[in-house]
């Protein structure tokens, strides 16, 4: 069988960000369980707001294409993502939208359709930006990922990881990294 291929990405853009840190733990457990990830920064892509105007001009933002064909090159992603206003942050939704938009040539939400997902989340508050999360899944869902229903919602993310990047509670570090072999050990199975 072929590598197992992960893109692993939080819906924050910003430096500091807690999801980027738990998604990054995540993805040490997809590649212990042979998986090749690919770590990718929303921000590094310059996605502007989605525009119907700017789709006819240029058909996708630059970065859109650039996504796209990430998204075509793995076989699922694993996601943290914030939560604003007890929901997804604009800057994921606005990638999600643009992405689903179908470019000549391609099958309807080629970029997700039969992608494996893990999703988290993570939040300084106490409920782990859940709310986000169930929206994020149903978003998702809709446009044909099978979300896989191992999740963390980390709550008190800005207490929560060490100076090295790793979680300071042993079992959610654990937790976590098992997020990522449980989505390689998804996708193998689905290939078989
Ligand atoms: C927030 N934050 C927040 N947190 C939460 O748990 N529930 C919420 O509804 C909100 N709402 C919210 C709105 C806006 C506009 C901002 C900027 C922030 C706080 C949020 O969880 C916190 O900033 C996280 O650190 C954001 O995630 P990253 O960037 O650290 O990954």
């Amino acid at each position: 069988m072929a590598q197992i291929k992960v893109l692993a990405f939080a819906g924050s853009l910003r430096q500091g960000s807690l999801n980027k840190k738990l998604v990054k733990q995540a993805a040490k457990g997809a590649e212990a369980a042979g998986a090749q990830v690919t770590y990718i920064d929303l921000r590094d892509f310059n996605i502007p707001v989605y525009d119907g105007d700017l789709e006819e001009k240029v058909v996708q933002p630059e970065g859109g294409f650039r996504l796209k064909k990430l998204f075509d090159e793995h076989d699922g992603f694993l996601l943290s993502t914030p939560e604003y206003n007890s929901s997804i942050p604009g800057a994921l939704k606005n990638v999600i939208d643009w992405l689903s938009r179908q470019v000549e040539g391609e099958r309807v939400y080629q970029q997700f359709e039969g992608k494996v997902c893990v999703l988290m989340s993570a939040s300084p508050g106490a409920f782990g930006a859940v709310r986000s999360a169930t929206t994020t899944r149903a978003i998702l869902s809709h446009i044909q990922t099978i979300v896989i229903p191992p999740s963390v919602n980390l709550p008190h993310a800005d207490q929560a990881f060490s100076e090295d990047g790793t979680l300071k509670d042993p079992k959610m570090q654990a937790r976590v990294e098992k997020l990522g072999r449980q989505l390689v050990e998804f996708i193998a199975q689905s290939k078989k």
